[in-house]
């Protein structure tokens, strides 16, 4: 497996790759690798010849020094992890490849940034943007792989692409998630035992909002409740936001769901030590079309 630091090293990779015929695709990492990763690596591997991780803890999509010091790094284990899955090449740019002196260009999603994690996290998602389009440029890939668990964050990257006419297809992966339903993340690691059986209460209120459309609910504040009762079984969650919102414009939705409709959560869990881990999950849920 190659190990790449440069943008310009990439470049030349991507356009070797090119000339002999190979298809490329991308999956953009922040590292601490984990099963749902793997998933996007496979997703990759299906559909390129030659496949690329890149691993970059972006400090422009972090709002908080202690999030940013305590975002995990285990670069062996995930160059380990990324050789057993037959990565072809791992990029590993410094902060300052990326972001030299001088650098002042980004790139800014309007309105898709500005609910949800865009209003708990202000400029996560201009790091967010910026950095998919640096790393996009430098890999050159005809496919980009992310995972569905950050849903805005894959609706405003396809928004991205479609708006700066970028020649690549963005691919979303469904959530990958542990046997009993917690949606796989990096953060998973800060959980203690007694928060990691809490953080349940997401895929549950989930699971309880279908149940509840399902049963013929459709009134949006009746089901936000239902969600907030839900999480409450969880006594030490504390939800930063548990909101329904269209699946394309990521717009609240309207008091009564006719179509289907994003349930997008994002809920604290105290950590070790005083500080707290934010969790996300997220669901299309299926309401069924009226006669
Ligand atoms: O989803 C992530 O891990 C990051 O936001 C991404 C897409 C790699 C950009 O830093």
């Amino acid at each position: 497996m190659e190990r790449i630091t440069t943008v310009r090293a990439l470049q030349q990779r991507a356009d070797a790759e090119r000339l002999a015929g190979r298809r490329i695709a991308l999956v953009p990492t922040m590292g601490a690798l984990h099963a749902g990763h793997l998933a996007l690596v496979d997703e990759a591997r299906r559909r390129a010849q030659f496949v690329v991780v890149s691993i970059f803890v972006n400090p422009a999509q972090f709002n908080s020094t202690t999030d940013l010091a305590a975002y995990p790094r285990p670069l062996e284990a995930d160059l380990a992890a990324c050789v057993a899955r037959g990565v072809d090449a791992v990029f590993l740019p410094t902060a300052d490849e990326l972001y030299p002196t001088g650098y002042q260009t980004w790139v800014e999603v309007t309105e898709l940034a500005k609910p949800l994690c865009g209003a708990s996290r202000p400029g996560h998602f201009r790091g967010v943007a910026t950095v998919v389009a640096k790393l996009l440029v430098a890999a050159k890939p005809h496919f980009a792989v992310f995972g569905a668990k950050d849903f805005q964050q894959l609706a405003l990257i396809r928004r991205l692409t479609r708006d700066l006419g970028l020649d690549v297809e963005i691919v979303g992966h469904e959530t990958v998630r542990e046997r009993d339903g917690l949606a796989m993340s990096s953060r998973n690691v800060h959980l203690t035992s007694e928060t990691r059986v809490q953080a349940l209460a997401l895929s549950r209120a989930l699971g309880a909002a279908q149940r509840a459309i399902d049963a013929g609910e459709r009134s949006r504040t009746a089901l936000e409740a239902r969600v907030a009762s839900e999480i409450a079984r969880s006594p030490l969650a504390k939800i930063d936001y548990a909101e329904l919102r269209d699946p394309e414009s990521l717009a609240l939705a309207p008091e009564r769901l006719t179509t289907d409709t994003l349930l997008a959560l994002a809920v604290f869990f105290p950590k070790a030590g005083g500080d707290v881990v934010r969790l996300i999950d997220n669901a299309v849920l299926h309401v069924p079309k009226e006669n």
